[in-house]
């Protein structure tokens, strides 16, 4: 078969295939090739390899592109985002900075709930442009697949249209959107002297988004004063009986048995993990959850970050999200995630590329598809202006990512979206 196109003069090609694994997590073990090629037919990876391109790939119409030595990867995946809402919350910085706590700012009816208010009041017009602007930035930094969930609605009518617009996004554009229910985020101003009649609610809400399908996954704040672990077993366990598969926000600012309860229900995720205890650690190793690490969350808080080096030599498999949200993490970066993690958590560079690629995929179920580049695999990929990865850590701050294509098709020209 001939590639409709073929990237050739690789310097550094990581195609995050997973190689045989020393031990079970084994965050090093991904291929990463030399002066190599990448052929693509139909938006899917036709062949790759090391050396010069076979001839029998080419024909007259192949369209040839010359890497000039440069790095290509796969697409990055951001597993974890909360895409769709409306406003901002700068106004806090000034108590943020003072060191009133996240979860105190959130007592007193802010944080999340100020954003409730503002998501509750926007248009579908609204949600969708602001989200569109943000998948467009993703995209410039590397992105090619991003997890959205919903929270900022808190009642059925603006969960659902969160969701619809995560699906519209979707549609519309390059980015894959994953979409995750996520109505357990906060108790809105209304159930605030009845939270279980809230948790009530939520349960309601679950039938409706699975019916409608708006959305694969179910998450949960499991956090102090926010829910509990037994409110969120409780609402995780109704979840999976009407089909979603499970993440959790678990261990963020208080231990409080989150990684634990993803251990015991076997989430296909547990994110935060900032302040995760041992036994938690072991918990999630022993039943194959995913750790989802947000570093620039814990950076922009100024908390402490997620033990990751504890859980790699553990053996767990560690995936870094942004987190973009509009409080705790406002960073629509990844490459800013990806420099924390080197910097910060002391990941090396083949660690951060197998955590942003094959093990986000895994995060949201899409690792038959995405997150590596096999043949047979989405023609996702990222081609950086840098002679080697290690630049990536080193030259920190400032976008690397030159171009970008989704399913085979150019999406970001020199830096410019270019979609059509
Ligand atoms: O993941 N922890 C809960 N949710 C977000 C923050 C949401 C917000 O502050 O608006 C998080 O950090
Ligand atoms: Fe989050």
């Amino acid at each position: 078969m001939k590639a409709d196109l073929i990237v050739h003069n690789i310097g550094t090609l990581v195609t995050s295939r997973e190689l045989e694994k020393k031990s079970k997590g084994d965050m090093e073990n991904i291929e990463i090739l030399h002066n190599a090629y990448l052929a693509v037919r139909d938006g899917k990876v036709l062949a790759l390899g090391e050396g010069n391109i076979p001839e029998s790939l080419k024909e007259e119409k192949t369209k040839l592109i010359d890497a000039k030595k440069k790095v290509v990867t796969p697409g990055i995946v951001d597993s974890h985002t909360h895409l769709v809402h409306y406003g901002s919350r700068e106004d806090e910085l000034p108590l943020k900075i003072k060191g009133v706590p996240y979860l105190e700012i959130l007592k007193q009816g802010g944080g999340i709930l100020s954003t409730v208010r503002k998501t509750r009041k926007a248009t579908d017009e609204e949600l969708f442009e602001k989200a569109f602007g943000v998948l467009d930035r993703m995209l410039s930094f590397g992105v090619t697949t991003v997890e959205g969930k919903s929270g900022y609605g808190l009642n059925l009518e603006t969960e659902l249209r969160q969701l619809e617009t995560n699906k519209r996004l979707n549609e519309n554009h390059p980015i894959d959107v994953v979409s995750t229910f996520m109505g357990a985020h906060a108790v809105p101003d209304e159930y605030k002297e009845n939270p279980k009649g809230y948790i009530d609610e939520v349960l309601k809400m679950l039938p409706i988004v699975k019916e409608k399908k708006l959305a694969e996954f179910c998450d949960i704040f499991c956090e102090d004063a926010v829910f509990d672990v037994e409110e969120s077993r409780h609402i995780l366990k109704e979840a999976r009986k009407h089909g979603f598969k499970l993440k959790i926000h678990a261990d963020e600012i208080v231990s409080l048995g989150g990684a634990e309860l993803a251990g015991e229900l076997g989430t296909v995720s547990a994110e935060h993990l900032m302040a995760i205890s041992d036994q938690g650690i072991k918990d999630l190793y022993e039943n194959n959850v995913i750790a989802n690490i947000l570093p620039a969350t814990s950076f922009n808080l100024g908390k402490d970050y997620a033990p990751v080096r504890k859980m790699i030599d553990t053996g767990l498999t560690v995936a870094l999200s942004s987190d973009y949200n509009p409080g705790s993490c406002p960073c629509e970066n990844m490459q800013l995630v990806m420099n924390i993690a080197s910097a910060q958590l002391k990941m090396t560079p083949t660690e951060i590329f197998k955590a942003v690629t094959i093990n986000a995929a895994k995060a949201v179920k899409r690792d038959d598809t995405v997150g590596s580049l096999e043949v047979g695999k989405n023609a996702d990929f990222v081609i950086f202006d840098v002679e080697n990865l290690n630049y990536i850590f080193y030259n920190i701050g400032i976008n690397h990512v030159k171009d970008v294509f989704k399913l085979g098709e150019q999406v970001l020209t020199d830096g410019e979206v270019s979609y059509v």
